[in-house]
């Protein structure tokens, strides 16, 4: 698979970036697989590892913003719900055998995904590097 990630999406913070590049990968990726007719069980599978290194990102992301108590919080959390809600709703055609051959839909999710990280990410980023937070070097 060609690397699709650009490294204008970096937010600065080096967990959140090694995370978004591997779910933004893993989305071309399944635009690809889709495209080419693979099977919708792999592309389920690949799916569920989107998910899971999602909910791994947005979990340490959303503890960092409690721990720093980031003023923009209710606005962040509602854009996660929001792609959320999204990521349900794709999953859902999976689990019903819906057969997804519209491209269109991931590459929306895609989009929307990349929209919030160069918006919600990178303000969230600016802040906690304002902070001095890579320094303190958690990561
Ligand atoms: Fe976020």
């Amino acid at each position: 698979m060609s690397e699709k990630w650009n490294d204008l999406y970096n937010t600065g913070i080096s967990r959140f970036d090694n995370i978004n590049k591997k779910i933004v990968n893993d989305m071309y990726l399944l635009s690809d697989n889709i495209a080419q007719g693979v099977d919708d069980t792999k592309n389920h599978e690949l799916f569920k590892q989107i998910i899971h290194n999602m909910v791994e990102l947005w979990l340490f992301e959303e503890n960092l913003m409690e721990e720093f108590k980031y003023p923009k919080i209710d606005s962040h959390l509602s854009a996660h719900k929001r792609f959320w809600n999204m990521m349900k709703k794709l999953n859902g055609y999976f689990e019903s055998n819906i057969y997804l051959d519209n491209i269109d839909l991931f590459k929306d999710l895609r989009e929307e995904f990349l929209n919030h990280i160069d918006f919600e990410d990178k303000k969230f980023s600016k802040f906690l590097n304002e902070q001095g937070y890579e320094q303190l070097d958690y990561v």
